[in-house]
């Protein structure tokens, strides 16, 4: 398996998954080696590694490791109760539902009862495999899709973007972030504004290194900056990606997200979203029955996450709010179908962004 990137954020050995460090980018390139299920949760949940698709992917190769690590064939009620506390690793983002929906399909009860610890074990790692390959091809068709959206008359153009979408991600090149590397390999001069995304901040340390690596434009912009930006300059496009699509269109994503598409329909900027078909929660009808993630209150007062498991601060320890300060840490937000221009995936773009459409092209 091989993609054209830099640095491999997610590297499966045969025998245990090397994680890039998402919380010491930029400060520092390190990799975490892990080789049991336990381990990958507590990565997913401190977010070494992020985003709807990564999480995805590390949690079915976790499995993996579950079962490399036993001598025994467990029941198959513990198969399920360690895919459960995956499961509940980060609730928002719909693909590592998806992914396990489809394992426990693959690997049901029945195929559990008649095979031994060795075939369960390689028919895991052969479907974890499968849906990295799945979601390396996947980014390259929704970049190729997102490049028709921009005429080919008109090579220089700006974007706003949102969180991080890219390497660190997915498997590939990303989904918004596949857009952009595919509009520069094009030809197109891009400038991009990456908003910083606190308290995380994916957009100013890892959309804004990535882009960097990929050697494109890239301006940080913090998150209440894009009403200047769009009444003072010309924006081509607000393009992000998404956690969970429900039936009408209605998109979870980064928080902040909405302030975005609310804010383009305003200034008249088309507002998209990349995202794969694996995104659509089919089972929820609109926006209003997403359950938002809500995380540590000294995410926002303290930088806390970027420390390590042995409290060493990867940055200077900052305090930014009066000791005791309460605060409300949403981790996403939710877009309204009628903020968003299109959803480009890789069966094609969905616009406008309504019920029957989603169903023509995703196809549930
Ligand atoms: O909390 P995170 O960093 O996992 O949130 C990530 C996002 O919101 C991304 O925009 C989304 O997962 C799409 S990544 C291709």
């Amino acid at each position: 398996m091989s993609n054209d990137n830099k640095f491999k954020s997610i590297n499966w050995t045969g025998s245990s998954l090397i994680l890039l460090d998402q919380r010491k980018i930029p400060f520092s390139r390190e990799y975490l080696e892990c080789n049991s299920l336990e381990l990958v949760i507590t990565a997913i949940k401190q977010m070494i590694v992020r985003g709807a698709p990564a999480i995805a992917l590390s949690g079915m190769y976790g499995i993996a490791l579950y079962l490399l690590g036993i001598n025994k064939k467990p029941e198959y009620l513990e198969l399920e109760n360690k895919l459960k506390s995956l499961l509940d690793s980060r609730p928002t983002a719909v693909n590592l539902k998806l992914a396990i929906e489809r394992y426990t399909s693959v690997i049901n009860k029945e195929k559990f009862n008649s095979s031994s610890l060795e075939n369960l074990t390689s028919e895991t790692i052969s479907f974890a495999n499968l849906i990295f390959k799945e979601d390396l091809d996947v980014n390259s068709q929704i970049a190729n899709n997102g490049t028709l959206l921009f005429p080919e008359n008109q090579k220089n153009i700006s974007i706003l973007t949102h969180c991080n979408t890219g390497a660190l991600a997915t498997a590939g090149i990303g989904t918004a972030i596949g857009v952009m590397r595919a509009l520069k390999k094009k030809g197109y001069n891009l400038t991009v504004y990456a908003s910083e995304t606190r308290p995380y901040h994916q957009g100013s340390r890892l959309t804004a290194w990535e882009l960097k690596e990929e050697e494109i434009e890239c301006f940080i912009i913090g998150d209440s900056m894009s009403a200047w930006l769009m009444n003072d300059r010309k924006i081509d496009a607000v393009l992000v990606g998404a956690d969970r699509i429900t039936k009408n269109g209605d998109t979870a994503n980064k928080i902040g997200t909405l302030s975005h598409a609310i804010i383009a329909q305003n200034f008249k900027v088309p507002f998209y979203v990349a995202a794969s078909s694996t995104s659509f929660d089919f089972n929820i009808e609109n926006g209003n029955d997403i359950h938002i993630e809500m995380r540590a209150e000294d995410e926002l007062t303290q930088n806390s996450f970027l420390k390590d498991e042995n409290g060493k601060n990867y940055i200077p320890k900052g305090v930014l709010s009066p000791l005791g300060a309460k605060a409300l840490n949403p981790s996403f937000d939710v877009t309204p179908s009628k903020y968003i221009t299109g959803i480009i995936t890789e069966k094609g773009v969905i616009s406008p962004v309504n019920q029957n459409n989603i169903k023509s092209i995703i196809g549930a």
